[in-house]
């Protein structure tokens, strides 16, 4: 290979979590489409912000439009998908930012895949909802056409999704209000994204 990675030279991660006066840290939000992850992202990204936080919000929706572009549903798409904001959120977490991502992740593989490549920076939320709430809320109306058969390896009909059982938190968007889980999820990584020398 003539790649040569270089990092010797590069400002080291407490220069930058010290210059923001936090640690980087990768909230990933997985469940099905409609659980609420996005949601509870944003709205938690908010507070943190207001708190003087830096944040940025990796969402699986709007990177499919963009980086992800080529990749569909398939397993085989979903593993690169997976790989790619992996490597993209360590980058950030790297620099000291507060990184949430927001993707199904479906699969026990590609939430290994990520804890592979994350380690010790991945904070993994399973935000909880059954199919058929998800069906009911129906934001998108993604639910609907897949019942009328006209999405492909849709999410929890024709493409399967394991539920975690190994989550760092699991947020049931049935039993709990939005603003509940922000703020069980805030309390979470309150401990984790708070300078050393802060105590
Ligand atoms: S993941 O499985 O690879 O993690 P990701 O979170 O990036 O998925 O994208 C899921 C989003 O794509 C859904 O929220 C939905 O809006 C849209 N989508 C389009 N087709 C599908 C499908 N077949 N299965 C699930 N989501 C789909």
């Amino acid at each position: 290979m003539n790649i040569h990675t270089e990092f010797h030279r590069f400002l080291r991660r407490e220069d930058k979590e010290n210059l923001l006066g936090q640690r980087g840290i990768v909230v990933w939000m997985c469940g099905l489409s409609g659980s609420g992850k996005s949601t509870i992202a944003n709205a938690a990204e908010r507070v943190l912000h207001q708190q003087g936080r830096f944040t940025t919000i990796l969402d699986g929706d709007n990177l499919r439009s963009g980086l992800n572009a080529n990749l569909g549903f398939s397993d085989e798409d979903r593993l690169e998908n997976i790989r790619r904001i992996s490597e993209i959120a360590k980058i950030f977490a790297s620099q000291g930012i507060i990184t949430f991502v927001s993707a199904i992740t479906p699969k026990g593989e590609l939430r290994d895949l990520a804890r592979g490549l994350l380690g010790e920076d991945l904070f993994e939320v399973y935000v909880k909802a059954s199919y058929e709430a998800c069906e009911q809320r129906d934001v998108k109306g993604l639910y609907a056409k897949a019942a009328r058969g006209e999405i492909a390896n849709f999410t929890g009909k024709s493409s399967a999704f394991e539920p975690p059982n190994d989550s760092d938190i699991t947020l049931d968007t049935e039993s709990m209000t939005i603003e509940e889980a922000v703020i069980e999820l805030l309390d979470a990584i309150c401990a984790r994204i708070t300078p050393y020398h802060a105590g």
